[in-house]
C-alpha cells in the first residue's frame, strides 16, 4: 500500500466550515460510537451493513490483485471494519480529517483488520491518493458534512479507476411525509438530547438535524453525480426515506 501523505498536505485545502466540524468531530470523538448506537437503536448498523453489500465492481481483484477500497470521512472506522468483515481480502484506506475519530477508531482494529486497514488524515476536497487507485469509494454520512460536495465529488471520480464503483449512504434531506415528520420530531429534540447525553456536547447534535435540513435530496444528489461525470446504477430509501443508499461508477469500466 502506498505510503501517507505528509500532514501538511491535507490540512492545507481546510476552510472556515471544515475547521469547525473537524474541530467539532475531534470534540465527540470518544463518545461518537455511543451516542450513534443510543440515537439509533442499533440500526445505523444494519444500515452500515446494507451499504456496503455491493461496494466492489464485478471484476475487483482479477487477476489476483488485492482490491482497494477507500473509506471516505471514516471517522471512528465502524465502517471500514464492516467493509473489512465483507471483503477481508482488500486493502482497504480509512480517510478522514479529524485525528481525533481516526485515533479511536484505530484502538479498534485487531488481527487481520491491522494489516488490510490503513488510517489516514486527509480532506476530502484534496485527495491524498493517486489518480484511480481504487477499485471503490464509500462514504457513510460524510457527504453532508463537505463544504463544496461537487469538489469532493470531482476527487472521488480522479481517484476511482474506469469502472469503480461509488457507494454513499447519507441522510439526504427528506422528501416524505413520513421521512420529514421523523425529521421534525425525533431529529430536532430526541436525537440532540441523547446525542449531547453521550458526549457532552449539544452542540454537535443541534448541528447534525441542521445539516440533514440544508443538504440535498437523493434525487438532486444523483443528478450532481451524473453532471460529474458519473453514472447511478441504484439509490435505495432505508426506513421511509428517513436514510438512503446511492450507488454510482465510474465509466470505461469495458461492462
Ligand atoms: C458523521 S461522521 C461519519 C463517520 C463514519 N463514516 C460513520 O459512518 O460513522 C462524519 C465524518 O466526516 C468527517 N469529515 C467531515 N468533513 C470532512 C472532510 N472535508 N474531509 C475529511 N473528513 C471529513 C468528520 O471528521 C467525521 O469523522
Amino acid at each position: 500500500m502506498t505510503e501517507p501523505a505528509p500532514l501538511a498536505e491535507t490540512v492545507a485545502a481546510i476552510d472556515a466550515h471544515g475547521a469547525r466540524v473537524q474541530g467539532m468531530f475531534s470534540d465527540i470523538a470518544r463518545g461518537y460510537d455511543r451516542a450513534n448506537r443510543w440515537m439509533s437503536l442499533g440500526i445505523d448498523v444494519l444500515w452500515r451493513r446494507r451499504a456496503v453489500a455491493e461496494v466492489l465492481p464485478a471484476g475487483a481483484g482479477a487477476g489476483g490483485a488485492r482490491p482497494r477500497i477507500l473509506d471516505l470521512c471514516a471517522g471512528t472506522l465502524d465502517s471500514t471494519l464492516e467493509l473489512h468483515r465483507r471483503y477481508p481480502e482488500a486493502d482497504i484506506v480509512g480517510g478522514d480529517f479529524s485525528a481525533g475519530m481516526l485515533a479511536v477508531g484505530e484502538a479498534k482494529l485487531q488481527g487481520p483488520a491491522r494489516a488490510r486497514i490503513v488510517a489516514r488524515e486527509m480532506d476530502a476536497h484534496a485527495l491524498p491518493e493517486p489518480d484511480a487507485s481504487f477499485d471503490a469509494v464509500f462514504c457513510a454520512f460524510g457527504a453532508r458534512n463537505l463544504s463544496d460536495l461537487e469538489a469532493a465529488t470531482r476527487e472521488q471520480l480522479r481517484v476511482l479507476r474506469p469502472g469503480g464503483r461509488l457507494t454513499v449512504l447519507e441522510f439526504f434531506r427528506p422528501r416524505g411525509l413520513f421521512s420529514r415528520t421523523f425529521h421534525a420530531c425525533y431529529n430536532r429534540t430526541v436525537l440532540p438530547v441523547v446525542g449531547w447525553a453521550a458526549t457532552g456536547n449539544l452542540g454537535a447534535y443541534l448541528y447534525l438535524p441542521r445539516s440533514i435540513g440544508a443538504f440535498v435530496t437523493i434525487e438532486d444528489y444523483g443528478a450532481l453525480l451524473e453532471r460529474a461525470n458519473l453514472r447511478v446504477v441504484g439509490s435505495e430509501r432505508l426506513f421511509g426515506g428517513v436514510a438512503g443508499i446511492v450507488r454510482a461508477e465510474r465509466p470505461g469500466g469495458g461492462t
